[in-house]
């Protein structure tokens, strides 16, 4: 526990180290340092059709409405890499309690999240500071 705690922490004060870079130096938000609406439109695709194939992930969404599910995800992520539009689905929580996730899930989740990132050429040190904050989701998402 302690150890998790340590963990959660220690990724959390990473992303808000870069953060605060981004503010003081980039002034930036991720979102736009991306490459905006022109990349996040691409991710999204990419990331979904991954979600979808894996043999992990893909069979958690047969009960539910796969492009609604994606769509309200994507305007999650782009919310919280400082894009635009407002984020009005339930809290991370709330929408994945039930769902039997673990944290084998979570990280296929983000295996998938980065290679996707990869794929489309993003920027090394842009990946890092996405998958940091993408990390952060991990104790709502995973309900612990
Ligand atoms: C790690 C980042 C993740 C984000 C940002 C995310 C985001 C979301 C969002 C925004 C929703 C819809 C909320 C709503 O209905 O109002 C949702 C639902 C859902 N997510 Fe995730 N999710 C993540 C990880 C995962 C993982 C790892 C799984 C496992 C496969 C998963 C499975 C699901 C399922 C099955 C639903 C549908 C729930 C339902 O129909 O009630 N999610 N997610």
């Amino acid at each position: 526990m302690a150890l998790l705690q340590k963990k959660f922490f220690g990724r959390l004060a990473k992303s808000i180290i870069f953060a605060l870079l981004n503010f003081f130096f980039f002034s930036k938000t991720l979102y736009d340092r991306l490459g905006a609406e022109n990349f996040f439109g691409k991710f999204g695709e990419l990331l979904g059709h991954k979600i979808l194939k894996d043999s992990l992930l893909g069979p958690k969404y047969s009960q539910t409405d796969f492009q609604k599910v994606h769509g309200l995800r994507m305007q999650f992520l782009k919310t919280l890499f400082g894009g635009p539009g407002k984020y009005e689905g339930r809290d991370m929580k709330t929408a994945h309690s039930g769902q039997q996730l673990n944290d084998q899930h979570f990280d296929r989740f983000a295996n998938v999240f980065e290679e996707a990132l990869s794929e489309l050429k993003a920027n090394e040190c842009l990946i890092k500071e996405a998958m940091a904050l993408l990390e952060t989701l991990r104790p709502d998402v995973l309900n612990k």
